[in-house]
């Protein structure tokens, strides 16, 4: 029996967690599960639904909570990390701040995403360190946003870790249901770095099978463009799918002039939440309640199951979407460089799958923010505006000098607290 550790168990996602360990416990046999959190409250609240939910689903693992994370990873056989540096109101400011340079303000793309590196790396990479040292073997499963930066970071310093994201397994589930097929007959072509995906091809019962990807889009293109906020005409002409976050690029300032006349989504969360621990303090609650669905995170737990088993040896699919090291899978991009693509997954770690060669069209944006979140690399583990503002001129989305600046120093004052070198 696997004992695994969340840290930032405290978040009020873990529900969704739980209810997926509760289901899939034949996939992953959880003998014990530590919530790690800072935040007593919010671990008390949180621990006593995870383990009314165990009850009532007939789980017999042990459900911990602690706010000593040395304690929380002693033992543990995979430790899955979904902390937020800053909390929600440190992402209503990455929200917020950019709209003022013209640019986009989102948690991971673009300047918002930069500040959320530079606060997170060091934290990520202090705890991986504890966990090393506690048990050298443990696999660290990386849901901490943004995911390709913060694995760039725990791969470069040789920690085993694999990064983590719900998009591909939304896909996945979301064509299932449009085309009437269990989920796992569906094998997608999935290429890109985190939140810069494309789903170039939907392949039916193997990862040879028919590309249904076209049918799908024929004859379901407007539901598919509805949910992506992109016209459908833009769908057809690429025939591929790109995943949400492609809005950003795709439609940047569209998007600007929107977030501009809205709550951002950090306050619609925040009232969220507030309504979500109200709800876990019931004691009547048993099961993770509906409004959780209105969180990004969906099948989240899924994905974290699957991984973790195919880690740690349990039965899993083989293949899995995941972030890890590019190892010439995309030749034009460094080996070290971290891109989401299918993997084999073993105990020994994920390997990326063979790609068909990538058009122009895409790559020259993978490149692009690769080379970004290099820099966004540099700046989060060395400091600096000089760095920071490098970082900020290489995004694509940014890139003249002027904007640059005004993003830097925003970004600078917004963040002292957690920016040691600032
Ligand atoms: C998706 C992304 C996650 C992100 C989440 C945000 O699930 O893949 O990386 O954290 O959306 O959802 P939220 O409900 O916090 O806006
Ligand atoms: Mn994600």
């Amino acid at each position: 029996l696997m004992k695994l550790a969340v840290i930032g168990g405290g978040s009020t996602y873990t529900p969704e967690l739980i209810d997926g360990f509760a289901r899939l416990r034949d996939t992953l046999p959880l003998g014990e599960l530590v919530l790690v959190d800072p935040a007593a409250d919010r671990l008390e609240l949180v621990g006593g639904l995870a383990r009314r939910i165990f009850a009532k689903q007939g789980h017999d693992g042990l459900i911990t909570t602690t706010s000593d994370l040395d304690a929380g990873v002693d033992g543990a056989d995979a430790v899955l990390l979904q902390l937020r540096v800053g909390g929600q109101a440190a992402r209503q400011r990455d929200e917020t701040w950019p709209l003022e340079c013209g640019c986009v303000g989102q948690e991971t793309t673009g300047a918002g995403g930069l500040a959320k590196a530079l606060r997170t790396v060091p934290v990520v990479l202090d705890i991986a360190e504890r966990v090393r040292r506690s048990n050298p073997r443990a696999w660290i499963i990386d849901f901490t946003n943004p995911v390709g930066i913060v694995t760039r970071a725990l791969l470069g310093a040789g920690h085993r870790a694999v990064g983590l994201c719900n998009v591909a397994i939304g896909f996945q589930r979301k064509f299932a249901g449009l085309l009437d097929v269990a989920p796992d007959a569906v094998h997608l072509d999935h290429v890109g770095l985190n939140h810069l995906t494309w789903e170039r091809a939907v392949r039916l019962g193997g990862p040879d099978g028919e590309d249904v990807l076209p049918k799908l889009l024929a004859e379901h293109g407007d539901a598919i463009a509805g949910d992506l906020r992109l016209p459908r005409a833009l769908l057809d002409r690429l025939g591929v799918v790109p995943s949400y976050y492609l809005r950003y690029f795709y439609a940047h300032d569209e998007v600007v002039r929107e977030l501009g006349t809205k709550p951002s989504r950090a306050a619609e969360v925040a009232a969220m939440e507030r309504e979500l621990l109200e709800m876990y303090g019931d004691p009547a609650l048993d099961e993770k309640p509906e409004l959780l669905a209105k969180r990004g995170g969906a099948f989240y737990s899924e994905a974290a199951v699957d991984l973790a088993a195919a880690l740690l040896g349990g039965s899993a699919p083989a293949t899995q979407v995941v972030n890890t090291h590019n190892r010439g899978t995309l030749p034009f991009l460094p080996d070290d460089a971290v891109i989401e693509v299918r993997a084999a997954v073993d105990p020994s770690g994920a390997s990326p799958l063979a790609v068909p060669e990538l058009d122009p069209l895409y790559a020259g944006l993978v490149a692009g923010v690769t080379a970004y979140e290099d820099l966004a690399l540099e700046a989060a583990l060395r400091g600096g505006r000089d760095r920071v503002f490098k970082a900020l001129l290489a995004h694509p989305l940014v890139g003249q000098y002027a904007i640059a600046d005004g993003l830097t120093d925003r970004l600078i004052a917004h963040n002292r607290e957690h920016l040691a070198w600032a």
